[in-house]
């Protein structure tokens, strides 16, 4: 990937291209697998706005947002957050889900986390590869998803 990858934390300049792709999302039903929260155009503006200890980015290529990651779970007072990624149809198997777990790792080492945990679908199976190959453990199911560790 020559284009230059870029990860900025969401704000309200993002307020209508995070909603074109969140709505993109729902419309081609990815949120099968991921569903963290709605993909609406509601959720967006929000996201746009919010201001707490929970950390919601953009990866981008020439300015264009090609993936959305978050770790959350410090807002409730949890110490391991939660990692939910989704990279954009038009974006996959290039190496930007991997190069942006990357990034949240370091991202929630900074803020002192030792662990991160997510929950994937059995049957996602590039999530699950995804996770493997990053080292994650998985310890369990929670609600017909695995449950998955990584020590930072
Ligand atoms: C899972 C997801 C984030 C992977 O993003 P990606 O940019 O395509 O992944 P990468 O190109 O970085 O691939 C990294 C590794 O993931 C695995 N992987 C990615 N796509 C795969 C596929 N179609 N089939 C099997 N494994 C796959 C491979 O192990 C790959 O490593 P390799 O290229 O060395 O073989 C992406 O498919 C996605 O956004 N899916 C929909 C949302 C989702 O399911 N999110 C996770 C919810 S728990």
């Amino acid at each position: 990937m020559r284009n230059k990858i870029q990860y900025c934390r969401i704000d309200t300049t993002w307020t209508d291209q995070l909603t074109s792709f969140f709505e993109r999302i729902h419309t081609n039903s990815q949120d099968k697998y991921f569903h963290p929260h709605p993909f609406d155009q509601k959720k967006a503006q929000e996201l746009c706005c919010y201001t707490g200890f929970d950390l919601y980015y953009v990866q981008t290529i020439e300015t264009k947002i090609c993936g959305y990651g978050m770790l959350r779970g410090w807002d409730q007072g949890y110490k391991i957050p939660s990692l939910g990624i989704i990279i954009h149809s038009d974006y996959r198997g290039r190496g930007l889900g991997k190069k942006f777990m990357k990034f949240l790792h370091e991202q929630a080492g900074k803020k002192g986390a030792k662990k991160i945990r997510l929950k994937v679908y059995p049957e996602n199976l590039s999530a699950v590869n995804l996770y493997k190959k990053l080292e994650y453990s998985f310890l369990g199911k929670e609600e017909g998803q695995l449950l998955a560790f990584v020590e930072l």
